[in-house]
Order: C-alpha cells, then structure tokens, then sequence
C-alpha cells in the first residue's frame, strides 16, 4: 500500500538488521519474521500513523525470543521483550513484542502474568495488528489463513502443552483481533483514504 512507503525507515532498517542476525542459522524463523513483517507493512493504514513505525519494527522482532541464546523465563514474547529492553530498543516496540499474539493467556497458565507485567499494553489496534500479521503468517512466512495457522499451532505442540491448553480461549481473543483488523481495514476503503 502506498500508505506505507511514508512509515519512517530508521527503526524498522535496525529492526531487520537484528532479526536477521539473531536468526543467521534458522532461515525458517527469518522466513516467518519477514512475511510478518510484510503482513505488518501492508495492514500499517489501520493503525495511526505515529504507530506504524513501532508496528513494523516489532513484526520484525516478535518471535526473537525463540533464539536460544535469548533464552531467560523459556516464554518467548517474555524473552525476546526483556533481551531488547536490555538493548535499548525503544519501550513501544517491546511492549508490542511482549503482548503479541495473546501471550497473556500463556503468561497466566505458566505463571509469568508478573514478568508480562514489565510491559504495558498497547492501544488494541497496534496490537491487534501485530496479531493479526503473525497469524496469518505460517512457520516458514507463507501466507496463511488463521485457521490454518492455528490448526498447525495444534498439530505442532503436544495436548498439554500451554499454547495448546489456552487455545479455547485464546482462540476467541484471535478470531476478534483479526476481525477488528479486517473491519479497519475494509472502513479504509470505505472512506477512500
Ligand atoms: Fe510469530
């Protein structure tokens, strides 16, 4: 979308640089990062326009907490949120990377709500964005539907896993945040801006 080309550039060009570093030996993980960040690129007209900056740098960084060397509580969003704020980065992008995806129902069945709670939630459309980039983004960045991804979350995770325990509800949070994102979306060219 054109809209995008206007996103300033710094953070989003040191977020990639990162994401592709840290994942130098796991091309499937940088695949994944970059069609999220695609995805976050196109759907950046539904959040504001102060926001799209932070939106994309965070799709390019949500999931580096799977790094091992990143490793700390074991929950990624968790780990890959402290690693930046150790870095630097600014407190936005870790906040989004914090909360992507609904980890805070994964962070109350694994008892880390207190470690989330470093982090503060963002606005719901930023968020919801994020959201809904990663999951229509398959492991290795193809485009997927949500429930493909989530079909495949399933298959991949073992039953008494905790993404899988949480799915029911967490399900519910996904399902709604892709909603709100398509809504915007669809009143975007509504509105013709
Ligand atoms: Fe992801």
């Amino acid at each position: 979308m054109d809209e995008t080309s206007s996103v300033a550039a710094p953070l989003i060009d040191a977020a990639e640089t990162l994401a592709r570093r840290l994942t130098a030996d796991q091309p499937a993980l940088l695949r994944h990062l970059c069609g999220v960040a695609a995805h976050a690129t196109a759907l950046a007209p539904t959040v504001a326009p102060d926001e799209r900056e932070s939106l994309i740098a965070a799709a390019w960084l949500h999931d580096i907490g799977k790094v091992p060397a990143l490793r700390d509580t074991g929950m990624h969003s968790i780990d890959g949120a402290r690693y930046l704020r150790r870095e630097g980065w600014p407190p936005h992008v870790c906040d989004l990377v914090a909360y992507h995806s609904g980890s805070r129902f994964v962070a109350e069945l694994r008892g880390l709500t207190a470690e989330l709670c470093e982090f503060d939630d963002s606005d719901e459309a930023v968020t919801d964005a994020l959201t809904a980039a990663d999951q229509t983004t398959g492991q290795n960045g193809a485009d997927v539907e949500l429930d493909e991804r989530m079909a495949d979350m399933l298959a991949r995770h073992s039953p008494d896993s905790p993404s899988v325990l949480v799915h029911p509800v967490r399900e519910v949070y996904l399902r709604a945040a892709t909603d709100r994102v398509h809504a915007r979306a669809a009143g975007l060219k509504v509105g013709g801006s």
